[in-house]
């Protein structure tokens, strides 16, 4: 028997579960991973499927829909975003019920076109508070945009008090029905956070805005558990969302000759012996998902990195280049680094974070392997750097 879950009277899970996922986007990893999660809200009179499942899972979405009478019982496909992770089955779920209406919003309607080729006699356009009557249960649309694309809705259920946000609120877990039966569940969400909502966080402060006053008792994403209780998750997204940051640094680095390691180890004993909450990854070996979770309240970054072929390690440009596009909260910056004949990988990193909004307090730069000297230097730069962390 298919699995679905009746979360409340007449909303069911009909999403399904990819264990064997291991990386999101060719870039995030899954280590646990993940669901595509889809809702089916049965009304006296109409019935609504809320996102359909990534392709490749079309067998496994029927198969759920024929426990609730099947394909044909279904009157609309609400499209809350369309990456092909949510609506990729959606010319299949069309193909099956002819009748069936894609509503979506403006914005949602040229990339359902593009994406999928809906023609537009089967799309029905909606805008911020629009409403669906299925029969004693009402979708009510909340446009939000980048969240995280430009024609993501969440969907309201009003009687109910359901809100389906779709990838806002999210974690990657193939796991569990509701939070309280994944481990940790706010970690991976703030991993995920970081990873997907974090460059978009003024468009998330907005989102979080319109869902001010509005009374919830569910949220149900698209990825993940479903929160029965919305407080903890909600809470969590008021602080990330914030902005505000910890007197905390991340320390991100790579290392060939450990030259470049001497260097970071005095920086990161300077920093744990004043008290500051300091991570330390290095890039080789290290999950970007957890980096990324710990830059959404870290009020700094180190950047560590030998020169190579005149510039960064790749390992390091990459990961300069991701905190240029993730968009973290961090204010300031520190740049560690070693050369043997030449360097430029300081001047690298610093065109990079040159033109971010953060601050480089310093750079230090050694040729060979670091001297006494040249760790006083690293020092005294911890020092300015542990000054500024605390300054706020
Ligand atoms: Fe889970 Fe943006 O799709």
């Amino acid at each position: 028997m298919p699995e679905v879950n009746e979360l409340v009277n007449g909303v069911f899970w009909v999403g399904v579960r990819d264990w064997d996922r291991r990386l999101f986007d060719a870039l995030v990893p899954l280590p646990y991973g993940t669901t595509y999660n889809a809702y089916v809200v049965v009304g006296d009179k109409k019935t609504a499927l809320i996102d359909t499942v990534n392709p490749g899972f079309e067998g496994d979405l029927k198969a759920k829909l024929d426990v609730l009478g099947g394909m044909d019982k279904l009157d609309y496909l609400i499209m809350n975003h369309a990456e092909p992770d949510h609506a990729g089955t959606i010319p299949f779920v069309l193909e099956e019920n002819k009748k069936l209406k894609l509503v979506l919003t403006e914005k949602g309607a040229k990339l359902a076109k593009v994406l999928y080729h809906v023609p537009d006699d089967r799309m029905m356009i909606v805008k911020q508070d629009d409403q669906i009557e299925l029969g004693g249960k009402t979708l009510r649309f909340i446009e939000a945009p980048f969240l995280h694309w430009p024609e993501t809705m969440f969907t309201y259920l009003v009687e109910d008090k359901v809100l389906f946000p779709c990838d806002f609120f999210g974690a990657h877990s193939a796991g569990g029905v509701f939070a309280e039966d994944v481990q940790d569940l706010l970690t991976l969400a703030k991993k995920y956070y970081g990873e997907i909502m974090m460059p978009f966080t003024k468009s998330a402060k907005q989102g979080m805005a319109k869902l001010e006053g509005l009374e919830i008792s569910m949220i149900a994403p698209s990825h993940g558990p479903i929160h029965s209780d919305p407080e903890p998750i909600v809470l969590a997204y008021l602080d990330w969302t914030s902005g505000e940051t910890k007197e905390k640094v991340t320390i991100c680095y790579v290392t060939m000759w450990q030259s470049t390691k001497t260097l970071v180890d005095k920086m990161v004993e300077i920093l744990l012996e004043e008290g500051i909450e300091t991570k330390v990854y290095s890039l080789p070996v290290s999950d970007m998902a957890n980096i990324a979770g710990d830059l959404v309240d870290s009020r700094a970054i180190v950047l560590g990195s030998p020169t190579v072929l005149n510039g960064l390690h790749p390992q390091a440009l990459y990961a300069a280049s991701l905190v240029k596009v993730l968009r973290p909260p961090a204010k300031y910056a520190a740049v560690l680094s070693s050369f043997g004949w030449s360097g430029g990988a300081v001047k690298q990193a610093l065109e990079i974070l040159g033109p971010t909004k953060i601050e480089v307090v310093g750079a230090v730069d050694v040729n060979g392997r670091p001297t006494a000297e040249d760790l006083k230097k690293v020092e005294e730069l911890a020092r300015s750097l542990v000054e500024k962390v605390r300054s706020g």
